[in-house]
């Protein structure tokens, strides 16, 4: 029996949106393992704050939904740490809370670029680079949404949909490999997301919610960072529920 600990030491990782909430988290505990990590984030003053918070992570102000910065960054997290082992693409915004009929084209497309077309940016980019090495371990953060839908909230639903499509497909083309490609579906969990959101539609959220409460950040980053981890052997093109009870499948 493998007993593992300081499960991170001599991994490098990069977390899309690293700057806040589950990435920023899970940020300190591959550092806290022993693991290196560079946060890519848009949010060049919140990159900032993380890097005083979690010390040592590098940082890289990049657009996850700029296909060739996100090429760039790669190559160069990979020049720095000298392998790259670990992506976790947790980078999303929830965009406008509307009807499908009332919801500006412009919020829509960037929806989906973001939160659809990077993550396929970013596993695009990373696969490479993680077969050098025949390792690796892709965390994309997809949500409920992804799998019931939320009312108001079609772009967003749809993009979270499509990233568990996504991780399914690349999981099977990686399993011969050892690149595992795993996804999370979280019910509403408590971070800064949270104020892109009127108070009505995290209420409706939380409804849905058996246990009644919402999530907290800590117990999002436990899961993701297991499956970053080498103990995530077996699992590959799956999707992993966190949702207090709400989807059971
Ligand atoms: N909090 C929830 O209730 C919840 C539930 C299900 C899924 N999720 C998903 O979890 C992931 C993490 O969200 P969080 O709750 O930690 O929110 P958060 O807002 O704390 O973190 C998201 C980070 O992504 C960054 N980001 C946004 N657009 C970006 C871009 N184009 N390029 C680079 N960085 C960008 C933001 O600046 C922020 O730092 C998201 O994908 C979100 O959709 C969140």
């Amino acid at each position: 029996m493998t007993i593992y600990s300081g499960r991170f030491q001599q991994r490098a990782a990069v977390i899309t949106g690293g700057a806040s909430g589950v990435g920023r988290e899970a940020a300190g505990r591959i550092v806290a393992e022993g693991g290196q990590v560079c946060l890519w984030d848009w949010d060049q003053k919140a990159l900032a704050e993380a890097a005083r918070a979690v010390p040592g992570v590098l940082t890289a102000q990049v657009d996850v939904a700029d296909a060739d910065g996100v090429a760039r960054a790669a190559e160069e997290a990979f020049a720095s740490f000298g392998r790259l082992d670990i992506l976790i693409a947790s980078a999303g915004i929830t965009g406008p809370t509307a009807t499908l009929w009332e919801y500006p084209v412009k919020d829509w497309r960037r929806v989906v670029d973001v939160d659809l077309h990077g993550v396929f940016n970013t596993c695009r980019a990373v696969v490479p680079l993680m077969l050098k090495n025949d390792y690796g371990r892709i965390v994309n953060i997809a949500s409920v949404a992804g799998k019931e839908g939320n009312p108001n909230a079609s772009a967003y639903s749809a993009a979270k949909a499509a990233v568990i499509g996504l991780t399914k497909s690349l999981g099977k083309e990686l399993a011969p490999t050892g690149v595992r490609v795993n996804c999370v579906t979280p019910a509403t969990f408590k971070s800064p997301i949270l104020a892109q959101l009127p108070q009505s539609q995290i209420d409706y959220m939380r409804s849905k919610i058996p246990m009644g409460r919402l999530g907290e950040v800590e117990e999002v980053a436990s899961l993701v960072c297991w499956l970053a981890s080498e103990e995530c052997s077996f699992s590959t093109a799956a999707t992993f529920d966190i949702s207090g009870g709400r989807t059971t499948y």
